[in-house]
């Protein structure tokens, strides 16, 4: 080996052991210096990583304080979210939803919400078949279609009792609409399935039915 290709030899190492210095060096700096890690070192496109996300439903809690914080920390130790108001809201105590009536009577006061409760909807075709179709729906699985306490879940289930000849024969609406609205024993409320102006409805087609069982 000549002494020119000596040299010749040490500039190419010289130069590919820089270059892969360089490689790496650049490798490091692209991801920030970690390696099998969750959390980049270094963030170069910060939009995926600082999308302020909040649990769904739940409010966010942060303060305009937390924001000014979590941007001088750094996104990594973001626990910061939103921000103030950016998403759900804890109602102010004592309001309802629009459109929601809070139903007074405990699940035992049967007998005051009988004699204080009305049926407000007029017996019109249009109601009962209303009630025809929400009673099909929620109540004839067990009461039965003509409300004689035979419906399907019958025998696996104890016995409903008949609306036709039962005790409800002789309950005034409000008792039903109780009843439907708190559930009671193996029966459970209504109330979440069940608007209160369908629970009317279907309190006007049980007396339809008592009338037709009354009647046979
Ligand atoms: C899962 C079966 C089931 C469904 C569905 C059901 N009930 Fe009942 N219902 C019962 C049982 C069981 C009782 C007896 C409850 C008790 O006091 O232990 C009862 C009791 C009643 C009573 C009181 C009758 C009495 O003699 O004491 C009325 C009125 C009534 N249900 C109406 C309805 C209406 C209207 C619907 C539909 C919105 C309905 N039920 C849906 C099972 C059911």
């Amino acid at each position: 080996m000549t002494q020119e290709e000596k040299k010749s030899l040490i500039t190419r190492w010289t130069l590919a052991i820089v270059f892969m210095g360089l490689f790496w060096g650049l490798i490091w700096v692209i991801t920030g210096g970690r390696y099998h890690s969750n959390v980049s070192g270094i963030h170069w496109f910060l939009d995926m990583h600082d999308q302020s996300f909040v649990k769904s439903q739940r409010e966010d809690t942060t303060t305009l304080a937390d924001v000014k914080v979590s941007l001088l920390k750094g996104a990594d130790q973001n626990e910061v979210f939103g921000g103030p108001g950016s998403s759900m809201r804890v109602p102010p105590e004592g309001t309802v939803p629009r459109g929601y009536d809070p139903y007074p009577y405990s699940q035992a006061e049967i007998d005051q919400a009988g004699a204080a409760l009305k049926n407000p909807l007029p017996l019109t075709a249009a109601v009962l078949e209303r009630g025809q179709k929400e009673y099909e729906v929620y109540c004839s699985v067990c009461h039965g279609h003509l409300g004689e306490g035979d419906g399907p879940v019958v025998p696996r289930m104890t016995a409903p009792p008949s609306l036709i000849t039962g005790a409800a024969k002789d309950w005034q609406d409000g008792k039903i609409f109780h009843m439907i609205t708190m559930g009671r024993g193996n029966m459970l409320p209504y109330a979440a399935q069940i608007r209160p102006a369908d629970r009317w409805a279907i309190v006007h087609y049980v007396r339809v039915l008592q009338k037709k069982g009354a009647s046979n």
